[in-house]
């Protein structure tokens, strides 16, 4: 009796189910929606995306579903972009329609509730602080005044190698350490407008180091933008405590917030005595609209956009150069050939065709920021001939767009050769979708352009770079931008 009680049930289950499934596609035929990936009821597609390494997965189902298509995290249904030509239309034809932003709880949170460029939606906040970052820090006529930051950047990278060299001609050197350190110098020279040893802050009763703030300020806010809070999933299910998750993000917050405040009011204290810097604090200090937190939000996002994805790419960029030979040859006699016994330096750049095609296959190869964060459909519109309705979460997949079978042939392999066969300008910057495109593109592109190659350059140049036995297919990676999982160590000779 018991038995077939669960059977009548159980089949009652099914018969809803498989109505609701016929009704469900008979309505996306009926209004031309994207397909579907199918997925469990309730969590929708959840479980199939539990290894934190979404463009992957997302690119996989593209090969099935094609280009575009639709998936369920829980409650919420996501439009999935995978091709350039669709990712364009997003983000250039049709932005009018999907100009806002969705965050998730731990993104709105470290961000001040979108109190950044880079987060927040396309409004006037939007386009006051973006003109005040395109002025005063990464337009092309802002980075020529940034120009010796650069340069002690570049040559300091280069004494500690010859100096490490030294020391142990036949040992391992940990790229990463070296880079990061120079790199978040740069960064808080251009923000605050000097390199800071240590701060004291009060709210957090010690002294803080460098390697402290770098935690702080970089590492534990990548770490925590990828900490997933279950409820994002279930709005309806938000009244639900998650004090764990809560008190985790809130600490991340607080500290980058209470070190900001500090390192910001030792800098006005300077300005206050007659030191004149050129920095962005100082010129955000003239923008009377802006608050107390605004501020701290908005020099704390050039420590971390100058900190994390140009280190990302370059590191890449040594890797595959340590590991093919011919290309790390060709581009040591491309340097000889151009700069011959001078140091190469960015005026050389613009000569240097073979090195800007190995920034871009990089770019696409390892493209730093696989997946846009998320945007938000404010107005029923089309994209790629389907019907996307207002309220829909936009997904655009830039890694997917890069590796795309279509446009770019054995997209796995690392060539830069491609992009000097291509009919792409030399100082186009977007030959490949990894810094966005249309009105919310990458703003940092040049920067990130120029620090990469000079930095590449020089290496090789100085040096001869091989990888450690072993270390040829560790190609995994790690956090919300495409991070090695393991830093790149490598052997280093120099030339002469
Ligand atoms: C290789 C390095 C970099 C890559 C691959 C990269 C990638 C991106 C991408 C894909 C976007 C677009 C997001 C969207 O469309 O929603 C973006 C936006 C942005 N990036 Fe970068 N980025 C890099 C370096 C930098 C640097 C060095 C800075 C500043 C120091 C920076 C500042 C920004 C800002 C402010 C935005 C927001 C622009 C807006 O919303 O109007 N980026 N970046």
């Amino acid at each position: 009796m018991e038995m077939l009680l669960s059977l009548v049930v159980a089949l009652l289950i099914a018969g809803v189910l498989g109505v609701k499934i016929g009704l469900d596609r008979r309505k996306r035929r009926q209004f031309n929606e994207p397909p579907a990936v199918p997925g469990l009821p309730l969590i929708g597609n959840l479980l199939q995306l539990k290894e934190k390494k979404p463009h992957q997965t997302f690119a996989k189902w593209a090969e099935k579903y094609g280009p575009i298509y639709s998936i369920k995290t829980g409650s919420s249904k996501l439009i999935v972009l995978n091709s350039t030509q669709v990712a364009k239309e997003a983000m250039v034809a049709k932005f009018p329609s999907i100009s806002t932003r969705k965050l998730s709880k731990a993104l709105a949170v470290l961000t001040s509730n979108k109190k950044m460029v880079a987060t927040s939606d396309y409004d006037d906040f939007h386009k006051l602080v973006k003109r005040c970052i395109i002025i005063n820090l990464l337009g092309a006529g802002a980075q020529k005044q940034l120009r010796d930051h650069r340069d002690v950047m570049v040559s300091n990278m280069i004494e500690n190698l010859e100096t490490t060299i030294k020391e142990n001609p036949d040992g391992v050197v940990n790229f990463r350490e070296l880079f990061k350190d120079e790199l978040f110098q740069l960064a808080l020279k251009e923000a605050l407008g000097l390199d800071i040893d240590s701060i004291y802050v009060p709210e957090l009763g010690k002294e803080l180091t460098k390697q402290d703030l770098y935690n702080v300020l970089v590492v534990d806010l990548m770490r925590g933008a990828i900490e997933v809070d279950w409820r994002d999933f279930f709005p309806y299910l938000r009244w639900v405590p998650n004090s764990k998750w809560e008190e985790n993000i809130q600490r991340i917050a607080s500290n980058k917030f209470f070190v900001m405040k500090s390192l910001i009011n030792e800098q006005k204290r300077r300005f206050d005595q007659g030191e004149v810097v050129n920095c962005y604090l100082n010129y955000l200090l003239s923008e009377k609209a802006l608050t107390e937190e605004d501020l701290i939000s908005l020099v704390w996002e050039v420590i971390i956009e100058a900190s994390d994805t140009t280190a990302v790419l370059t590191e890449w960029a040594m890797y595959e150069l340590a590991k093919n030979f011919d290309c790390q040859d060709q581009l040591y006699n491309e340097i000889k050939e151009v700069c011959g016994s001078e140091k190469v330096t960015e005026e050389h750049l613009p000569q240097l065709l073979y090195l800007n095609s190995v920034f871009h296959e990089t770019l696409r190869r390892h493209s730093p920021v696989p997946i846009v964060p998320l945007r938000f459909v404010h107005e029923d519109t089309q994209l790629g001939g389907f019907l996307i309705p207002a309220g829909t979460e936009i997904a655009i997949n830039l890694y997917a767009c890069n590796m795309n079978k279509k446009d770019w042939d054995e997209p796995d392999i690392w060539r830069p050769e491609r992009f000097l066969e291509g009919a792409h300008e030399v100082s186009d910057l977007y030959k490949t979708m990894a810094f966005g495109a249309g009105k919310r593109a990458c703003a940092g592109s040049i920067q990130a352009m120029l620090i990469t190659c000079i930095s590449i350059a020089r290496f090789v140049q100085e040096f001869e770079w091989r990888l450690v036995e072993g270390d040829e297919d560790k190609v995994d990676t790690v956090q919300l931008t495409a991070q090695r999982l393991q830093p790149l160590c490598v052997y280093v000779k120099a030339r002469n």
